[in-house]
């Protein structure tokens, strides 16, 4: 059976262009709840870190300089399926090719200030939660031993 659980980033760019409110009402109209939320700014290690499963990608230091170049918000999405459902909701990572009614066709403007992040899968999800919100600040039962 697939997670209950993803985690999402509201990226630098849709911070900015102040899309916070209607992100979450697509993403909770959708039928997730948001179980945990941070808004925080990233320092370039964590950035780092944080898409290292992209290091020797020609992209990688522009997309660690882009998620570290403002505000983003950081969540704890639940709903069965939680992950293939959010990458639906999100659209194409190109939003060139993002269907209507999803959140790139709605709020990207380039492949690399796509509006939002998804965890790929349920590991994914697992070590991104923990990455971002620790035991301590979690709301909900720990998502990486469900
Ligand atoms: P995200 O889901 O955050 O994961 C990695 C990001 O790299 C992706 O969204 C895109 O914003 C960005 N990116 C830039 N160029 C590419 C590319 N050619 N293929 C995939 N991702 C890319």
């Amino acid at each position: 059976m697939q997670g209950k659980y993803t985690f999402s980033i509201i990226k630098p760019d849709a911070v900015r262009a102040n899309h916070i409110g209607s992100i979450l009402v697509m993403i909770e109209k959708a039928g997730f709840s948001i179980t945990a939320m941070s808004m925080l700014q990233l320092t370039q290690i964590v950035a780092a870190h944080f898409y290292a499963v992209h290091a020797d990608r020609p992209f990688y230091k522009d997309l660690c300089s882009f998620i570290a170049s403002g505000p983003i918000v950081a969540m704890v999405l639940e709903k069965d399926n939680a992950v293939v459902d959010l990458r639906k909701l999100m659209g194409a990572t190109n939003p060139t090719e993002a269907a209507e009614g999803t959140i790139r066709k709605a709020f990207a403007t380039s492949i690399d200030y796509n509006a939002i992040h998804g965890s790929d899968s349920d590991q994914t999800a697992a070590s991104e939660i923990s990455f971002f919100f620790p035991s301590r600040k979690l709301l909900v039962k720990q998502p990486a031993i469900i």
